[in-house]
């Protein structure tokens, strides 16, 4: 099993990564692979809502990593999602990453667990937390929880290291995810019918 981590930051080993890291030494633990994707520094465009991905499956922005984060989290067990709070919300690159990289991997998460992790130095963890959990909840994503809402605090990683209950929760957080996907394959293994589908209805406005 192996599960996807995007890390939203522009510092790379910065405190989201911290963050990350206790989680997937919580998956390690339990024998659950994991790759820490970073964004990176770079721009990142926003969905221009051309629609091209609906009939290629790629996103035709090719400059950054949007493209190879889909191919793995289309090939990924779980999805981990980190971004530092700005302005008590996620940061603006990863928000555009995240809207196109959806747009394409959407319909391919169903009943894949998904999980949200946010530093920030004081305020706004919470409302981020929201956020990124939104793209698990439209996607039929089984959203993984921990013993608090999962955020650390600090502007510095060694401030994060000093946050021991925000640690606590990403190893709780990792241990809850690796419970989960360990059930999903028990569930395989004894024939549990995925969920039947509905044809889809679009209603683009009230009647
Ligand atoms: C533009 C900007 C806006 C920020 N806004 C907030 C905020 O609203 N609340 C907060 O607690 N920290 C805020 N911060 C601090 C970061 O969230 C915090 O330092 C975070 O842990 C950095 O994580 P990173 O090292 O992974 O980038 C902001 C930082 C920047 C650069």
């Amino acid at each position: 099993m192996n599960v996807l981590m995007i890390n939203g930051s522009p510092h790379e080993k910065g405190c989201t990564y911290t963050a990350l890291r206790e989680v997937a030494t919580s998956l390690k633990k339990q024998g659950i692979e994991s790759e820490i994707l970073w964004i990176g520094k770079g721009a990142i465009h926003g969905c221009n809502a051309c629609g091209s991905c609906k009939t290629t499956g790629v996103c035709i922005f090719t400059e950054d990593l949007v493209n190879e984060a889909s191919a793995k989290a289309k090939a990924c067990d779980a999805l981990v999602l980190g971004s530092p709070v700005y302005y008590a919300s996620m940061n603006g690159s990863m928000s555009a990453f995240l809207d196109r990289l959806f747009r394409v991997i959407s319909k391919h998460m169903a009943l894949k667990p998904g999980a949200s992790v946010v530093s920030c130095r004081r305020g706004g963890a919470s409302a981020t937390f929201d956020q990124l959990n939104k793209y698990f909840t439209i996607s039929q994503m089984p959203v993984v929880s921990s013993t608090y809402w999962n955020s650390v605090h600090g502007n510095t990683p060694e401030e994060v290291l000093q946050d021991l209950e925000g640690l606590q929760v990403m190893r709780n957080l990792g241990s809850n995810l690796a419970w989960l996907l360990q059930c999903i394959e028990a569930g395989k293994a004894n024939g549990v019918a995925l969920p039947e589908r509905e044809k889809p209805i679009a209603t683009n406005f009230i009647r």
